[in-house]
């Protein structure tokens, strides 16, 4: 046990705002903290590299309406949004007026990230779009990769705006707890709340418990890669899973400890197809195998043969798939798997070319002809290619893709095609801490906890049944700026000498 060394920062108590987590909604929150003349910022990652799962984004943000965008009066992200969520609208927990101003402030807010981002040298000049939107209005750079590049424009922005001593960065620091005091409220009736005051932290070289204190904005990201903790705990239906997340414990029960709410936490979300890396078939993180693979004209088979139309939703698809019992496999850990292959003609290869150098590069797909697959995938290719002439799918997929083999009436032994293995993997969780549009943590019976603000894929009580895509990005900007104004407003209140 490391020796607990209560130490203050080296300023005055409450003169620096506490960030937890270096992603999107970390950073963003630095920033507008440090814009709105917070003293200091201390940004707190456990990891070493800053970024977070936000930094492997590849389909960009939301943002609506916004210069990049062809239509130039998009007002239909609210309804969409709802649309999404579903059932969950109607959740007794999480009341619709509270819900719809959470939702409300995200997409009011949109326009205003993109132009934040853009101001600070992001290319956001691709505008695509996702399911569930009814207009393009997911904005990326030509270099593809945005969330990488808006982590390192945030980045060297807080470097050059700000440097040390205003704004630091403290790696390798993980936060073990809030620190509490009972403070008494203003409101008479309710006799003592508790408050915020700091975070006790571990440094990862010394092994030092370290106390902070300030004003907390949490931003740890969320739970879809604690696969054997929260997860198992709120879906043991999908306690093992892999993900697209780096694997990591969520972080949301220090903020329970202190009395918030948690929300919406069963509510999660599932991608039929991560690649499964025959170089490393048992790894706990996979990579997404892009939808476009399947939009292009991919197929899916089990055990050789098709089971799904490939276009169907996302869900459906993973249901079905998860139906089915795991692969059997040796690792301890209690990883749980399907052996799924997404198998692409040559004329669908084509289509996805750019994609697939990276698979194929990867290892993650490979390329053979037909002539080697096994009896079983031959036949299975054979009938989908006659059920592809006719538009007449046994399955009910009605769009075929760029799909060309057997298509002239000739079948050729040598024809090529990709193959990977896939499975369904945890991708976002929609549950978290419950907010208010002022981003601050409620605890049950809706009060504010002082001294708290949360951001990011943490909270909960917005996306609902289902996050559209592009939204999460979105949300780490726009709350994470809110809660950064609003923790640098409360340091004023309480130290009027860092006005
Ligand atoms: C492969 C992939 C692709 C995606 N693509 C998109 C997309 O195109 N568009 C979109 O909108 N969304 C996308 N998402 C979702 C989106 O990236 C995430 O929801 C979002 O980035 C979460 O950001 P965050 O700031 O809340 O958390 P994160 O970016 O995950 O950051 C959390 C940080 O907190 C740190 N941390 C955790 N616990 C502690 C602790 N106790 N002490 C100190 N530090 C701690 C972690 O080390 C981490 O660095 C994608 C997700 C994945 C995995
Ligand atoms: C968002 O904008 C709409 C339309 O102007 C407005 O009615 C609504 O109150 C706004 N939401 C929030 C949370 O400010």
């Amino acid at each position: 046990m490391a020796a607990i060394v209560l130490q203050r920062a080296p300023e005055e108590p409450s003169t620096v705002v506490i960030v937890v987590g270096s992603g999107l909604a970390g950073l963003s929150a630095a920033y507008e903290a440090l814009k709105s003349g917070a003293t200091r910022v201390c940004l707190l990652d456990s990891d070493l590299k800053p970024g977070g799962n936000s930094i492997k984004a590849s389909s960009g943000i939301n943002g609506a309406p916004t210069q990049f965008q062809k239509t130039q009066d998009d007002d239909k992200f609210f309804d969409d949004t709802v649309r999404s969520a579903g059932k969950r609208m109607e959740s007794t927990v999480v009341r619709r007026a509270q819900r719809e101003e959470l939702i409300s402030t995200l997409t009011n807010s949109s326009k205003g990230a993109i132009e934040f981002l853009s101001a600070l040298g992001v290319d956001l000049n691709v505008v695509t779009q996702l399911g569930g939107h009814s207009v393009a209005r997911t904005h990326r750079g030509h270099g593809g990769a945005p969330g990488a590049a808006i982590i390192r424009a945030l980045l060297n922005k807080l470097k050059e705006d700000f440097g040390p001593g205003k704004f630091d960065l403290l790696s390798g620091c993980t936060v073990t707890k809030l620190l509490t005091s009972v403070a008494p409220w203003p409101v008479p009736t309710i006799a003592q709340r508790t408050r915020v005051i700091g975070v006790e932290y571990k440094e990862a070289d010394s092994g030092r418990l370290v106390s902070m204190e300030g004003p907390v904005i949490f931003a740890t990201g969320g739970f879809a890669g604690d696969a054997h903790g929260l997860l198992a705990q709120y879906r043991p239906d999908l306690a093992g899973l892999p993900s697209t997340n780096s694997p990591r414990p969520g972080m949301h029960g220090q903020l329970s400890d202190v009395g918030a709410q948690l929300v919406d936490m069963d509510s999660v979300q599932i991608h039929p197809t991560g690649f499964v890396d025959p170089a490393n078939p048992l790894a706990m993180c996979k990579i997404l195998a892009a939808e476009l693979l399947r939009g292009e004209g991919g197929i899916l088979l089990r055990e050789g043969q098709r089971f799904v139309d490939e276009l169907a939703t996302r869900e459906k698809i993973s249901n079905i798939i998860m139906s089915s019992d795991p692969t059997p496999n040796s690792d301890v850990s209690g990883l749980k798997q399907w052996n799924v292959q997404l198998v692409l003609d040559a004329g669908a290869a084509a289509a996805a070319a750019k994609h697939l150098e990276f698979y194929v590069g990867r290892g993650l797909m490979r390329k053979t002809k037909f002539r080697d697959l096994d009896p079983t995938t031959k036949s299975t290719l054979k009938e989908y290619s006659k059920a592809v002439i006719q538009g007449q799918d046994p399955l009910g997929r009605t769009y075929f893709g760029h799909w060309e083999l057997g298509q002239d009436g000739e079948w050729d032994d040598e024809a090529e095609v990709v193959i990977g293995s896939v499975t369904p993997v945890t991708h976002f969780t929609m549950g978290g801490v419950m907010i208010d549009k002022s981003a601050r943590v409620l605890a049950k019976g809706g009060n504010a906890i002082p001294g708290l603000w949360a951001a990011g894929e943490i909270t909960g009580g917005l996306h609902g049944d289902n996050r559209l895509g592009g939204s999460s990005l979105l949300e780490c900007v726009v709350f994470g700026r809110i809660a950064g104004h609003e923790a640098a407003k409360a340091l004023f209140a309480h130290s009027p000498k860092a006005l």
